[in-house]
């Protein structure tokens, strides 16, 4: 694996809830590479939380930021990056992650719904909504999304595909790789 890798950094790509940070943290330390999350790289910039970033300045602005947090990572070494599950609708964001590869982590609606739920969208902008009707209201947002963005994650290099994971949350996840 090191000599496939050769020192690329490796970014996590997919929805949100699909555990970029959680395999990002795991991951980094197999392989003795460092961590960057970068929605964390654009709350240090702002100075703000993502949430806030929205609040006050739009979509826009965000997706400015973290197309220059992706430049600025793409001139390292040895990283593994979380993104964020929107990085996939820009192009340019591509040419910056290109310089390492891509993993999509590709985990069905399900269990991105039963994982937000289980903490709740407040973090999340664009799920975020205060109406009695919120549970309902973020499975058709999420699926909205996901339907939108199934072909930019497919462009990732790799595929890690865990379709088991709904039936299996809570015990054991299965999960294919297809490079
Ligand atoms: C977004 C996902 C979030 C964050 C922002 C927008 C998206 O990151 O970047 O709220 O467009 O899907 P996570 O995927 O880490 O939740």
């Amino acid at each position: 694996i090191e000599s496939y890798l050769n020192g690329r950094c490796i970014y996590l790509v997919g929805m949100m809830g699909s555990g970029k940070t959680t395999v990002g943290n795991v991951l980094s330390n197999a392989l003795g590479y460092s961590f960057a999350d970068s929605d964390s790289l654009v709350e240090e910039d702002v100075g703000i939380s993502v949430a806030e970033i929205f609040k006050v300045y739009g979509e826009d602005f965000f997706r400015e930021k973290e197309t220059e947090a992706l430049r600025k990572l793409s001139l390292m070494h040895q990283f593994v990056i979380s993104t964020g599950g929107g990085v996939v609708t820009r192009t340019i964001n591509w040419k910056h992650m290109n310089k390492g590869i891509s993993v999509w982590l590709d985990v069905p609606l399900e269990a991105l719904v039963k994982r937000i739920s289980a903490v709740g969208t407040r973090s999340r902008p664009l799920l975020h909504h205060d109406s009695t009707d919120a549970y309902s209201k973020t499975v058709v947002r999420l699926s909205t999304l996901l339907e939108e963005r199934g072909e930019a994650y497919a462009k990732a290099e790799v595929r890690v595909s865990c379709q088991k994971l709904a039936a299996k949350l809570g015990t054991k996840d299965v999960c294919n790789v297809t490079p």
